[in-house]
């Protein structure tokens, strides 16, 4: 993801690339058990990564890929009250570059990577709930970059 990343972020959000890439790199971060203090992770990564001295990227650790959907299901309320919900492009581009790279790091697409995910976890599972909540606003994430992207060269989309 941290390569998907890095291959569109100056397409997509110019100078913030750097940004973006450090935010794909680390978003899952909060999954180390060294990390895992409340169990969600993009609030234990985003906590860490704000400590650490960089709340610009925690805010969108914390809010990758829909996490807030998940909070809502989980009774989470601390991701929202520490990491006010930002609906940027950069925030988006994250969420769109997660939900194009498979776990192993190979290109897809936004609904093939939530059937992904549902199948993985199971349809009862909070995370299966968590995107599929969110998935009308990814589809709509996958529309607006690929347009950005389609005037850039082939190799990157
Ligand atoms: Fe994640």
């Amino acid at each position: 993801m941290g390569r998907r990343a890095a291959a569109i972020g100056p397409a997509v959000v110019g100078d913030q690339a750097p940004t973006l890439v450090l935010a794909a790199l680390l978003h899952d971060i909060g999954y180390a058990p060294e990390l895992a203090a409340t169990g969600f992770h993009p609030l234990d990564g985003a906590r860490f990564v704000r400590d650490e001295g960089r709340p610009d990227v925690a805010s969108l650790i914390a809010h990758h890929t829909g996490a807030r959907n998940e909070a809502r299901l989980r009774g989470v309320a601390e991701l929202d009250d520490e990491f006010p919900f930002e609906d940027s492009l950069i925030q988006r581009a994250l969420t769109f570059c997660d939900l194009t790279t498979t776990p192993d790091g190979r290109p897809t697409n936004v609904s093939d990577r939530v059937v992904e995910i549902v199948r993985r976890y199971g349809d009862d599972h909070v995370v299966s709930q968590g995107v599929q909540a969110g998935l009308v606003e990814f589809l709509g994430i996958e529309r607006e970059i690929d347009t950005i992207l389609s005037g850039s060269p082939a190799s990157i989309r």
